[in-house]
């Protein structure tokens, strides 16, 4: 921000049920077209009377939004139609939305006061992923566990080894993605950053499906362990071999986004090896490798993944002291259809 000239503050609302990269995208974009991104977020009871019940609580969409790196204020249950006053109460110049037309009950336009104002601002929503599009993910899962004779909406552990490797099955693990991701998309929501000498470095390993609250407060428990923190992400085959049935739900591209998206990750790995190697711990220069409480799938041949970091000394396990999981959140889905 140059001399004295007065920081623009932008507005962005919304839902922001089950937070994905589209969401993110959104206040990427809406970050720069400004100095302060401010994102007003709506309650439950708001949200229920417009367009049913959110699958998530407020009180974990406030904190997923709150953990997006391009989020400076977070303002809890707005009103869902944007009002001028609300645009004034929080000195935001204009609102920003993405190119959809959102209504409430009574359909009419959300932003129609904002826009005749001429405090509106339009951004390019992201193609290929929705709430929608992820709910359907999820139920095509549940769907073929139907299929296979299993007791309907089980999201038991069961594996499909000709899975992805059959050309007519209809969900292989990254079939259903409707997203393109290039390298201009990694690029923008990378932070582009080298540790610092002496960064203490912290490497994590995991799926990141569904990116959720559980993930968020593990990360935000990892990076105080260090100064720099990396994320390993496995390929979509390992995540398969070891959660089994369609997972994973979110294809390693899309995964990518999400981790990158969180304001206390610095890098990425992307497809890390399911095991950590010596390699990968020097190549990186790591100095404690960190895993949740949540239990740790053997390798193919039966080894720990970590036991290298665990012989050296430089293992540790933290807690998220959050008990959400990818398979509750499927769970969650079913029970809210
Ligand atoms: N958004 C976007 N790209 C997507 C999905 C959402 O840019 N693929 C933007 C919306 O345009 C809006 C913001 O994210 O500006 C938050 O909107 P919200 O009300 O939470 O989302 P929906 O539009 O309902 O998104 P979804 O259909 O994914 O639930
Ligand atoms: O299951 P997944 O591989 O996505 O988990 C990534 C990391 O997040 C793991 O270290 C896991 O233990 C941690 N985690 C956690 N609390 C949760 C969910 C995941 O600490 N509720």
């Amino acid at each position: 921000m140059s001399g004295d000239r007065k920081p623009v503050r932008v507005w962005c609302d919304g839902c922001y049920d089950m937070v994905h990269f589209g969401h993110a995208n959104s206040l990427r974009q809406a970050k720069a077209l400004g100095d302060v991104l401010v994102v007003g977020i709506h309650s439950d009871e708001e949200i229920a009377k417009h367009k049913g019940p959110p699958v998530f609580t407020e009180q974990e969409r406030y904190k997923m939004i709150r953990g997006i790196k391009w989020v400076d204020e977070v303002v809890e249950a707005v009103p869902y139609v944007t009002t001028l006053e609300t645009l004034d109460k929080y000195s935001c110049d204009f609102c920003v939305h993405g190119d959809d037309i959102t209504t409430t009950a009574d359909g009419v336009d959300t932003y129609h006061l904002v826009k005749s104002a001429k405090r509106y601002k339009e951004v390019e929503r992201t193609r290929g992923v929705s709430t929608t599009d992820i709910v359907g993910r999820m139920l095509l899962l549940t769907r073929e566990h139907f299929k296979r004779g299993q007791e309907e909406y089980s999201v038991g552990k069961g594996h499909s080894s000709s899975l992805g490797l059959d050309p007519s099955a209809t969900v292989p693990f990254t079939a259903c993605s409707q997203f393109l991701p290039t390298s201009r998309k990694i690029i923008q929501f990378s932070e582009g950053k080298e540790p610092n000498p002496g960064d203490k470095v912290v490497y994590v390993a995991g799926a990141f499906d569904l990116f959720h609250v559980g993930h968020l407060d593990f990360l935000e428990a990892a990076k105080k362990e260090g100064d720099f923190l990396i994320v390993g992400l496995h390929t979509d085959p390992t995540v398969n071999r070891y959660k089994g049935h369609n997972y994973p739900i979110m294809n390693l591209h899309e995964r990518v986004l999400s981790v990158l998206a969180c304001k206390y990750v610095n890098e990425v790995v992307i497809g890390a090896p399911y095991a950590v190697t010596q390699e990968l711990l020097s190549h990186f220069n790591v100095d404690v490798v960190c895993h949740g409480k949540t239990p740790i799938s053997a390798d193919v041949d039966g080894s720990d993944p970590y036991a290298l970091p665990k012989s050296t000394g430089i293992f540790k396990s933290i807690s998220s002291g959050n008990k959400m999981t990818t398979e509750k959140i499927v769970d969650r889905i079913i029970q809210h259809r």
